[in-house]
């Protein structure tokens, strides 16, 4: 496998991503782990990574100097480099304005690195300091501008660039990448997802025995992937808790229950809570107290129902790899642990153990998981829904009838956005209710009804966003649908707004 020491950049996932879609398995461990910890993986290359730091801050992240003697390909990127210069005695000197975004990289020497690449090529820069010096026994190969670029010494393999071969912006970085893995890491192609079922779905036998497992079951990907991959391994062992907030999308309930109880004949135990959830909502506007009580509601109702499954020994979770990245973050205390939505927590005198079968996997892996294992693409390739649900998507005081009402105009736009092949290329799209009324005309009558909103992005990783450019006939026609078919909205707007400043909810 290939290690990914973690300095804090926001990429690093991105390597460990490219890696494994090269069928080689990646993980990201933090740099702070020790020699052994590292040797304990048995890596075939390591990989360190950018970050936010420099090299002369006075808490920088570091390495021990022992692992360019471990006899593992090291390369080292933005940071890495920079780290491998200052480790190896080259020099690193303050930058005098940086280089951000693309650059032009000029190949000064090939060699096995970068096989393939043309003497020049466009790359993704983003750094502030630079190597000013090459270590002794170092070639550079390649520059940008007047910086030196990159380094190795193939004797010791170890080699060094200063732009991010792992971001689609850099041409051949993906290229680079496979030099490092295949011709230098000698690595094979054995990470396969099949592969992982098999192994994962014995792992989950032998761990749980004849015990019983139960899962809290939101609809959304990762907790669905796991309940089917846990069912496959242990049958009727495993039970589902699927709270129903009653805050979900039109019939979501009635297709969970299809897609996993029916279709895969899964123990879920569906709990209808929606007066329990409205009921705490009355009355309360301020959106961070609508998501505190949601939530605390939602622990409240699976502990209940938790309980009454006798000798459960294990809480099964569908924890992913990104969530444990970010958990063993070194981003220092400012990093927050993400509290998983789809299972909020268990009396403490239960003593459950965990299971998370899909610990080590990416989400786009998730979703192959579950595809292999049957899941309908269509489940699985669908946007993401935030806990909170609609009572974050109705503004202010949320109550039955403005479910309804939000519910059947957002049905109406996703179904317009499926039937006009649009679906799959936004990344997620939704209609909020606003709590204005506003005049309008039906025929001879005088309507005063609310407003929805449309909203639709574009992003790749939900920090940014940019509003989705979707074609005025369809718009039209979704406007003319809900205000026609929905009663209650007499007015439809659509957002034009991108993240930031705004965020892609509205509440
Ligand atoms: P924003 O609105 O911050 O949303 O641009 C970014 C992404 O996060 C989702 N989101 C949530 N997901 N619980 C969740 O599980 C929440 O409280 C929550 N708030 C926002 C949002 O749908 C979008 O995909």
């Amino acid at each position: 496998s290939i290690i990914v020491l973690d300095f804090g950049s926001q990429y690093n996932q991105l390597i460990a991503r490219r890696v494994r879609d090269m069928q080689v398995y990646a993980e990201v461990i933090p740099c702070t782990a020790s020699i052994e910890e590292i040797k304990s993986h048995q890596p075939a290359g390591i990989i360190l990574s950018g970050g936010p730091s420099s090299v002369f801050a006075e808490d920088a992240f570091t390495v021990p100097k022992e692992i360019y003697d471990l006899g593992i390909p090291v390369l080292g990127i933005c940071y890495g480099m920079q780290l491998t210069a200052h480790l190896l005695d080259g020099k690193v000197s303050k930058g005098a304005k940086g280089e951000y975004g693309k650059a032009e990289f000029h190949l000064t020497q090939s060699g096995k690195l970068f096989k393939g690449f043309p003497e020049q090529s466009t790359v993704w820069m983003s750094h502030f300091d630079e190597v000013a010096k090459v270590p002794e026994g170092f070639t550079v190969c390649g520059r940008s501008e007047s910086d030196i670029a990159a380094f190795y010494n193939e004797e010791k393999n170890i080699y060094a660039v200063q732009f991010h071969p792992e971001v689609s912006h850099t041409e051949h970085g993906t290229q680079l990448i496979e030099n490092f893995v295949f011709d230098i890491c000698k690595c094979e192609k054995n990470w396969k997802l099949t592969n992982y079922i098999d192994h994962q779905i014995q792992a989950i036998k032998e761990k749980v025995g004849d015990k019983k497992v139960i899962l809290g079951l939101s609809g959304g990907v990762d907790s669905s992937v796991a309940s089917v991959l846990i069912h496959k391994a242990i049958g009727d062992q495993l039970t589902c808790i699927f709270v129903d907030t009653g805050l979900m999308r039109l019939n979501e309930g009635d297709l969970i229950m299809e897609a996993y109880g029916k279709h895969f004949d899964i123990n879920i135990i569906r709990v209808d809570a929606q007066e329990r959830f409205l009921s705490k909502l009355k009355g309360v506007s301020d959106p961070e107290k609508k998501r505190k009580i949601i939530g605390h509601e939602f622990i409240e109702v699976f502990d209940e129902e938790s309980a009454k499954i006798e000798n459960a020994s294990f809480l099964a979770q569908g924890t992913i790899y990104p969530d444990v990245i970010e958990s063993q973050s070194i981003k220092g205390p400012s990093a927050t642990i993400k509290s998983h939505h789809n299972v909020g927590g268990l009396p403490e005198d239960m003593k459950l153990e965990l299971l998370e079968p899909l610990r080590e996997l990416f989400k786009d892996e998730v979703r192959k998981v579950g595809v292999e294992l049957g899941i309908s693409p269509d489940l699985v390739y669908r946007h993401p829904f935030p806990g909170p649900g609609l009572g974050i998507r109705i503004l202010g005081e949320v109550d039955a009838e403005k479910v309804e009402i939000l519910q059947k105009a957002d049905a109406i736009f996703i179904e317009e956005l499926h039937k006009n092949d649009l679906y799959n290329s936004v990344s997620q799209a939704f209609v909020v209710l606003l709590p204005v009324k506003s005049v309008g005309v039906m025929g001879d009558e005088r309507t005063y009804e609310y407003t929805c909103v449309v909203r639709s992005a574009d992003t790749i990783d939900f920090m940014t966003a940019t509003w989705s450019k979707l074609p005025y006939e369809v718009l039209e026609k979704v406007s003319n649908r809900i205000i026609n078919e929905v009663k209650g909205i007499n007015r439809v707007a659509y957002d034009i707004s991108s993240k930031p400043p705004a965020t892609i909810e509205w509440e």
